[in-house]
């Protein structure tokens, strides 16, 4: 036990959380056998699972390694970059402070900094050593142009980067557990370059090729070459120091095809610049793709939700655990919840659930307990764009709601999702027991909802309308769902079924009628176990 070191979700979330926010998009080359020499100063924290900030690099992707011979890499005068000594395996030094090889207004080549919620950070205990932060980093505009305003708008904050002394990293990114070397911090191997450049730049084969990447082969180029004064010798003339090969290439803030241009040009100086001749090892990866998934019976005939044959597989197999009250997403719904900073229900954090959900698989009576406190929440789309309630709809369900509330002591929350916080939504979703809302994104929110007995979804739509996104999605959490047609309904084992899915004309309009009584004896007869599990 001791000796395996445990990645929890929620590390895997708030590393994926934090990149996502940096949009990253990357370049990967593959760990060639230079990355050796780097491999001892891996901060013991790497492994192939979580390095996953990393997004799949786009078909025909250039490597970017620069072609010099083995020989010339293993030259004696060669700078090896990182070549620290490898500390033991686990120790309280772990963590590698910032230092600075080369540095010019816009250009640091550093060693071991580090990125966390989208802030780049020195670790360092002497600030002063380095330059300031506005001759680093940037904070990076969507346009520039040349105001005043946009000069000053171009300052870096402290959340584009800030210096941390190597206490402060340890106790942030460490923890007490540390000792075990549970170490928050995830190694991506290699030699980075790191470019923080808006898009406007970086879509054009001047700015991308004769301006950025001619100063970085510069830089990095000369920050690993000996001092000559032969001005006139010719790369070709060799033996020359070569610098490390670049592994990755990160624009900080485009999507994959952010830095190409229409031209085509940048993506084919990449290709043609840096080797393409190489494999690239993954050691392990997931490979998940919309269309093929849509080619399986279960998504593509049955379900239209890829998700569906990732469940189906595993859970035909018996390996997804608690497969009847979502066992096996608890993990990443509470991380979810808790970065929300919402209070775990007592019933999701007490052990009696687990035991429900472990046992759950196996023996279907094994009851999850009841909340408690009835907790029903209406998601009103009436100020999205489409797809709403007609207005004395709305206004007769909200009235059946607060009704409902007074009546039975119970908890009614009408949520307008796109007025209130993202972690007030989420606070609001952890104790709800039943979710209501008219047919769109919103219903998501379902997939956070606590497991309880009678945790359900009502879902409305248009008369005659349905769709299987959340109905397949609550279904698949153990969840019940109900589809909603003003004043009648189906769910499992009522009704005819589930029926086909059909848009009618109507489904995306504004005039959606609900019949608010309809909707609150549903959810009375619900709560008072009117329909056995299926
Ligand atoms: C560095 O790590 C590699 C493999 O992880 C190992 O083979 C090598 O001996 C290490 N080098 C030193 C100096 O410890
Ligand atoms: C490092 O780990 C290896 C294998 O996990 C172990 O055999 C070795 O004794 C450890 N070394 C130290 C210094 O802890
Ligand atoms: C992450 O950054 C945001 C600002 O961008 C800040 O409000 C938040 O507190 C930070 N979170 C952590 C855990 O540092
Ligand atoms: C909706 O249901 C109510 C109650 O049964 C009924 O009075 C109303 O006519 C129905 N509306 C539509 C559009 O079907």
């Amino acid at each position: 036990m001791a000796a395996t070191r445990r990645i929890s979700r929620r590390d895997v979330i708030l590393v994926v959380l934090g990149a996502s926010l940096m949009h990253f998009s990357t370049i990967l080359a593959p760990l060639s056998s230079q990355i050796k020499l780097i491999n001892n100063v891996s901060l013991h924290s790497a492994s192939p699972e979580n390095i996953q900030i990393l997004l799949p690099p786009p078909r025909s992707t250039p490597s970017t390694t620069i072609p010099v011979s083995s020989e010339l890499l293993l030259a004696p005068d060669t700078p090896e970059l990182d070549s620290v000594e490898p500390e033991s395996n686990v120790s309280t030094k772990s963590l590698q402070e910032t230092s600075i090889i080369a540095h010019a207004p816009g250009w640091t080549l550093f060693r071991n900094l580090y990125m966390s919620n989208s802030t780049l950070f020195i670790v360092t205990d002497s600030s002063s050593d380095f330059p300031q932060t506005r001759f680093m980093t940037s904070n990076p505009v969507k346009h520039v142009v040349n105001t005043p305003e946009n000069l000053a708008l171009r300052r870096p904050t402290p959340y584009d980067m800030d210096f941390i002394s190597y206490d402060e990293a340890q106790r942030r990114w460490s923890g007490d557990s540390f000792e075990n070397g549970d170490i928050r911090v995830s190694t991506v191997k290699g030699n980075t370059v790191l470019i923080n450049e808006p898009r406007q730049f970086l879509r054009h084969y001047y700015h991308f090729v004769a301006e950025l990447f001619f100063g970085v082969q510069a830089f990095w180029h000369g920050a690993f070459s000996a001092p000559s004064s032969d001005a006139n010798r010719d790369y070709s003339q060799g033996p020359y120091p070569a610098p490390p090969p670049i592994h990755r290439i990160i624009f900080m803030h485009a999507d994959a095809y952010g830095w190409r241009d229409d031209p085509g040009f940048n993506a084919y100086f990449l290709r043609a610049a840096f080797r393409n001749d190489r494999a690239w090892h993954f050691p392990l990866v997931l490979l998940a793709d919309r269309f093929a998934a849509h080619r399986g019976q279960i998504c593509g005939v049955a379900t239209q939700r890829i998700a569906a044959e990732a469940v189906e597989a595993m859970r035909t197999k018996n390996q997804l655990v608690g497969a009847r009250v979502g066992g096996w997403w608890a993990p990443v719904r509470n991380a979810v919840l808790q970065f929300a900073r919402a209070e775990l229900p007592e019933n999701i954090a007490n052990s009696e659930l687990e035991q429900a959900v472990d046992v759950y698989g196996e023996s279907t009576n094994s009851p999850l307990p009841m909340p408690k406190k009835v907790v029903v929440t209406y998601i009103s789309r009436q100020f999205a764009g489409h797809r709403k309630l007609a207005p004395e709809s709305h206004t007769g369900l909200v009235e059946a709601l607060e009704d409902l509330a007074k009546r039975r002591d119970w908890e009614v929350n009408i949520m307008t999702a796109e007025r209130k916080p993202r972690d007030e939504q989420l606070q609001i979703i952890s104790r709800t027991t039943i979710l209501v809302g008219v047919h769109g994104n919103g219903l998501t929110h379902l997939v956070m909802l606590p497991p309880t007995r009678i945790s359900a979804v009502i879902e409305i739509f248009y008369p005659r309308g349905f769709a299987h996104d959340y109905q397949w999605t609550s279904t698949a959490l153990g969840i019940r769902h109900f589809a909603f047609w003003n004043d009648t309904f189906r769910t499992a084992g009522v009704g005819e079924g589930k029926p086909p899915y059909s848009y009618p004309e109507g489904f995306q309009l504004n005039h959606i009628p609900v019949h608010g009584p309809a909707v609150v004896q549903l959810i009375e007869d619900h709560v008072e176990g009117k329909f056995a599990p299926p």
